[in-house]
């Protein structure tokens, strides 16, 4: 069925893998990419599709209710993905209120004005709220996210999204709009912007600066290849329940000493370095404020109901971020001046 479909946050990290998988898979479908192009958004990460004729872009704030209901009613919109948001954890800890106004109240925004445009028949619309598995709160050296884990958020980005996921549901029981929501697990890979551990590490270890490792480095993140979470989200779109959740990971743990001394080691390879000569750069630095010891899921539900699974292993997944980082050194270059050195230098000063 041709469909009108918004993909919110499009033009960041996740987003730009989404777009793409959808305006190439699906040639009936329209998309709509809206993005305000905050320091996160970036148009050159979809280049090469913005010529396509299903593809469209529309630079909007989901904080403005006004100009999101235009534009949801001006183009026909049928369906919902909504990534948009403030993503990067150390930030939220910095100023909460903006992860509230864009992850909150911009969600609230938009189904809002799927609730008004959709009302004649909900069943033959959905929105797909992407969420995170930190709103699960923190593991401890067992167990596993399921998608019955109680929500037990502490950054004021994962209690932001939790928030989302909760306003999401209620749409659901009260209005009846059919919603479908996945919690995923860390991705990297192409495109992530460098204040995100791999690529912030990979970028230092070009510029042999130090690699800061927060507190004893044994915070441990489960790891899944961004394509490999662009490909889930198309199944649960297309195939998940109304109403239904699904956990998103790759079975892939590591902690973060682990993970950063793999990446030393890879990129030693690559620049034709002495082998341990990056490992020389690891420096422990003080700890992240309500820092989660250990994020893993249980993605049986996706793995068993949709038949997805991760395509890559780690080591096949790393080499091919390390290589596209390395191709791409204006990518970086471009965004890693100007706000963000002010950022980076705040941030990481006398840590
Ligand atoms: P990102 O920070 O790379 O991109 C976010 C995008 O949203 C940017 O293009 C930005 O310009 C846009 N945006 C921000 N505020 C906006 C606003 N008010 N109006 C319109 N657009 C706005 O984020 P990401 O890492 O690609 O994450 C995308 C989504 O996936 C988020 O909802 C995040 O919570 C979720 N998620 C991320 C991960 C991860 O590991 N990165 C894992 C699980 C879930
Ligand atoms: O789990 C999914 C989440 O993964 C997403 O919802 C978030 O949007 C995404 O940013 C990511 O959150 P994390 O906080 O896990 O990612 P980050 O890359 O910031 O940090 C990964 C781990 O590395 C974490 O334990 C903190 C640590 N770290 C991070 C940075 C930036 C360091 O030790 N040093 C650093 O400089």
């Amino acid at each position: 069925m041709p469909k009108n479909i918004l993909i919110t946050g499009g033009a960041g990290f996740i987003g730009s893998h989404v777009v793409r998988l959808m305006v190439e898979k699906y040639s009936n479908y329209n998309i709509y990419n809206l993005d305000k192009l905050t320091y996160a958004g970036n148009l050159e990460n979809i280049n090469d599709i913005k010529d396509k004729p299903n593809y469209h872009f529309i630079k909007a704030d989901i904080v403005d209710s006004a100009e999101i209901n235009k534009i949801i009613v001006e183009n026909n919109i049928t369906d919902i993905l909504h990534l948009a948001a403030e993503s990067h954890v150390d930030r939220s800890i910095e100023s909460p209120l903006d992860f509230a106004m864009t992850n909150i109240i911009g969600t609230i925004n938009l189904l809002n004005a799927a609730k008004n445009y959709w009302q004649k028949d909900y069943s033959a619309h959905r929105f797909y709220h992407i969420s995170t598995d930190e709103v699960y709160g923190s593991l401890g050296s067992e167990g596993l996210f399921t998608e019955l884990t109680s929500y037990d958020p502490h950054s004021p980005y994962s209690a932001s999204k939790a928030s989302s996921d909760h306003f999401v549901r209620a749409y659901h029981d009260t209005y009846g709009l059919q919603v479908v929501i996945s919690n995923c697990s860390n991705n990297y890979g192409p495109n992530q912007f460098p204040e995100k551990l791999i690529p912030l590490c990979i970028n230092n270890i070009i510029q042999e600066k130090p690699l800061p490792i927060y507190g004893d480095g044994k915070y441990t993140r489960d790891w899944l290849y961004v394509i490999d979470h662009a490909r889930a989200i198309d199944e649960v779109f297309h195939f998940g329940k109304n109403g239904e959740t699904y956990n998103i990971g790759g079975h892939n743990e590591w902690k973060n000493i682990d993970l950063v001394n793999l990446l030393c080691d890879i990129m030693d390879k690559k620049l034709n370095r002495t082998p341990g000569k990056s490992q020389e750069l690891i420096k422990f630095v003080k700890d992240r404020p309500g820092h989660d010891l250990r994020y893993a899921i249980d993605a049986s539900k996706i793995e068993r109901d949709l038949g997805w699974k991760p395509s890559l292993q780690f080591s096949e997944g790393l080499e091919k971020t390390v290589d596209w980082y390395l191709e791409n050194q204006s990518w970086t270059d471009a965004i890693t001046h100007g706000s963000y050195m002010a950022y980076y230098e705040k941030h990481y000063l006398n840590r």
